[in-house]
């Protein structure tokens, strides 16, 4: 999401007449584009901004500004010098980018730029985002922001506010231009995709998610469509058949799990139960057979048992996940948990049981792969293979990465590809048509 709103950034700026450079010692302004999902993620960005006050020092008329959740979360404090020694000229929210060359001014100016205001409607429909630092094959299109569920750990609906979904035709007409400059997968970006409601004001015609994505599967055959992320609770049956129906929609489904004990999913507020999930997991291996299924996991919950951290990873084991994120719990200020909870799992324990859940996690991504060797997988062209300019890689629907012999092949290309080898993370093969 954050590399998404980077690039509604990027179209802001150089609409007024700012360009960008890949290398930041060049720069008159550099910003941040903030996460504060873990504290983990807000101490990289801590320490990027150390780094930067030595080039403050060698360029005095920098600017420096940090963007999205932090700037929300921590305000007008960053403006200020901290005892690190820190300090920002422009601090801008998730939902003020169209602010931004106004701020600009106010901060050469020498006057403090900050703007937090959380919308109830910005979606940025109208900005063609810049797309820099792209393979030219996958792009991301935006088509819901902020998130209203208030999973008890979570900072997002706090930082990223109320939730609200854009004007499908504008995605659409977004996912054309994509596929005419030659991108071939496009994946839709929101904090539940699975809520995106749209109403059109004059007929009253309401597109959900599952209509949504049935209009973009028609836009090109051969234009792939992923989405991320989807919320259990409103995973319908709909749209696994939407899904299934359509062989452009990629057999791969991201569904966050959080945990398998239902008494810590209570505690987390996630409004399903262990049960619940297993019948989602049911539903997508009945309506899509061979679907990939990948999660999030979060260890060390706040009063996490021995015996709830083992019905997690009963719960992996049985639902075979093909892939994970994986992460110990960080207490967020202001959240449900910090305020309800205590954080009162030992940083050993949360260290240990993540461990075992990343351990066993690797067994079922790899016996997941295994299943695919001496199949034929359909491959897209992404680039060079990292490991050898004489390979390419790319991605199966399921979302594997798939390496093999280039033999002259492009970004963007389909390619048959048998599979005849594999590791945890990725499979090996050749091509089978020419
Ligand atoms: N601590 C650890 N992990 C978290 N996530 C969200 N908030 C926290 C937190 N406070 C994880 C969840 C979510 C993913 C994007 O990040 O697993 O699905
Ligand atoms: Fe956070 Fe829950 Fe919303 Fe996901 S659904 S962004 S975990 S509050």
């Amino acid at each position: 999401m954050n590399f998404s709103d980077s690039e509604i950034v990027a179209s802001v700026m150089t609409d007024n007449q700012y360009v960008t450079t890949e290398d930041h010692q060049l720069a008159d302004v550099i910003f941040l584009n903030t996460c504060s999902i873990r504290d983990n993620a807000e101490q990289k960005v801590m320490n990027r901004l150390k780094q930067l006050q030595h080039l403050r020092k060698k360029k005095p008329g920098l600017i420096i500004g940090v963007l999205g959740c932090m700037a929300e979360r921590l305000k007008s404090s960053l403006l200020e010098e901290n005892e690190l020694g820190m300090r920002v000229d422009m601090v801008v929210g998730p939902d003020a980018y169209r602010d931004l060359p106004q701020l600009m001014l106010d901060a050469e100016n020498g006057h403090k730029a900050i703007n937090i205001i959380l919308s109830a409607e910005e979606t940025y429909a109208d900005i063609t985002p810049v797309r820099y630092a792209s393979n030219g094959v996958s792009a991301f299109i935006s088509i819901m922001r902020g998130c209203e569920n208030f999973c008890s750990y979570c900072v997002v609906p706090f930082t990223r506010g109320k939730e609200r979904s854009r004007d499908p035709q504008t995605i659409v007409g977004e996912a054309r231009e994509l596929f005419e400059a030659g991108y071939r997968e496009i994946s839709l970006l929101g904090q539940n995709v699975n809520s995106y409601r749209w109403e059109n004001e004059e007929s009253g015609l309401v597109t959900g998610f599952p209509e949504l994505i049935e209009m973009m599967a028609k836009v090109n055959p051969l234009l792939r469509l992923r989405f991320a992320t989807s919320h259990p609770k409103d995973m319908s049956d709909q749209l696994l058949q939407v899904i299934a129906s359509n062989p452009n929609i990629c057999k791969a489904i991201h569904l966050p799990m959080q945990s398998g004990s239902t008494s810590v999913l209570k505690r987390m507020n996630r409004k399903y139960t262990r049960q619940d999930y297993q019948n989602r997991i049911e539903a997508i291996r009945r309506i899509i057979p061979g679907c990939a299924i990948s999660t999030d996991i979060i260890a060390g919950f706040c009063g996490e048992t021995p015996q709830e951290h083992n019905q997690t990873l009963e719960m992996m084991e049985w639902a075979a996940f093909d892939f994970a994120f994986m992460f110990k719990y960080s207490e967020r200020e202001g959240t449900l948990a910090a305020k309800k909870y205590t954080d009162d799992i030992p940083e050993e324990v949360k260290s240990s049981r993540l461990q075992e859940i990343i351990k066993l996690q690797q067994k079922l991504s790899l016996k997941s792969n295994k299943k695919d060797v001496g199949t034929v997988v359909e491959v897209l062209v992404e680039g060079p293979s990292k490991r050898s300019p004489d390979f390419v890689s790319g991605r199966s629907s399921h979302n594997k990465v798939v390496v093999f012999p280039g033999k002259g092949y492009k970004p963007g290309d389909y390619v048959m590809v048998k599979v005849t080898s594999c590791t945890a993370a990725t499979l090996l093969g050749d091509a089978i048509d020419d």
